[in-house]
């Protein structure tokens, strides 16, 4: 396909392309546009050659990308960040009502028959005025879900981050404290940190045994900031009241016996899947290529 001068190749297969595939389908390109499930190392950017000018991300995360490997070959990497704020936050917010009120066990229920009549204890949840909402990265996605949960849900909120979070501060009253003191005392506990080496298992057994028994824990960052594992452990022994979860270490496989319990729930890496997000992400990931070709700086350079 030819579009605006440049030579297009579209995969044409919707199903994710294996390391092998994309090396032998890129060979020769000057951009890859690939996805987060497209592991992107030092071989796949030999493969394609040497005039390999840029990898555009189609999503904010960039760990699928070995970064050394593209500063040694000079490649630059782009990601999609901002347009994706707004709805990771939206399906933050979702996930936190969804699981403190039950709503996917409740629609079950409804769906099995098994509702005969209005019970005062029937599918009890928590409230979550006046509740502690601990934010783990406060950046801009932690952000905009504070804010949400501030105004909208009066929760107090507290942030763990490397940098003081002044608009946190200011806008909905956030307290910095560490991730201790975070599990410690929040009732919701959200993440929304990259995944670096030091944020794989964030979140293991020492973390999970901190926080209040009745708490929740609630991932849209990455799959591997939680020991998954651990995880099961922790929500069948009842350390803590429940998990929502949009992201899985081992995508699209999940750790044995997390989708056999009632208080996770889960959802298949969609936070960031609204139609004009997606929209977004393209028009974003194809300006930061154009302005490589063209010999300019992209807005979203990582590296
Ligand atoms: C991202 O952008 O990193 C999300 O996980 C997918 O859009």
């Amino acid at each position: 396909m030819k579009a605006k001068g440049y030579a297009v190749q579209i995969g044409s297969q919707t199903r994710n392309l294996s390391q092998k595939e994309i090396m032998q389908k890129g060979k020769g390109v000057d951009v890859l546009l690939c996805m987060l499930t497209d592991k992107i190392d030092g071989k796949v950017m030999d493969a394609m050659g040497l005039q390999l000018k840029i990898i555009a991300n189609y999503a904010v995360g960039v760990d699928n990308i070995e970064f050394k490997a593209a500063k040694r070959r000079n490649i630059i990497v782009t990601n999609t960040p901002d347009v994706v704020t707004e709805a990771v936050a939206e399906h933050t917010v979702a996930l936190i009502l969804g699981i403190a009120r039950g709503l996917v066990q409740a629609d079950r229920f409804v769906r099995q028959g098994k509702y005969k009549g209005w019970e005062p204890e029937l599918f009890l949840g928590t409230e979550l005025q006046g509740k502690i909402l601990g934010i783990v990265g406060c950046g801009r996605i932690g952000l905009e879900v504070a804010k949400k949960m501030f105004v909208a849900f009066g929760m107090q909120v507290r942030y763990y981050d490397n940098a003081p979070r002044e608009e946190a501060e200011k806008t909905c009253g956030a307290v910095p404290v560490s991730l201790n003191e975070l599990l410690q005392k929040s009732d919701v506990v959200s993440l929304h940190v990259p995944l670096v080496q030091a944020t794989h298992h964030l979140i293991g057994e020492k973390e999970l045994k901190m926080m209040k028994k009745t708490a929740y824990l609630i991932n849209t960052s990455r799959g591997s900031v939680i020991d998954e594992k651990v995880l099961v452990r922790a929500l069948k022994q009842k350390w803590i009241a429940g998990a929502a979860l949009d992201v899985f270490e081992n995508e699209p496989k999940l750790a044995a016996g997390l989708s056999k319990l009632d208080n996770a729930l889960l959802t298949p890496h969609i936070a960031s899947a609204t139609k004009e997000t997606r929209e977004k992400m393209s028009e974003l990931a194809a300006q930061n290529i154009i302005a490589v070709l063209s010999g300019q700086t992209p807005s979203n350079l990582v590296i």
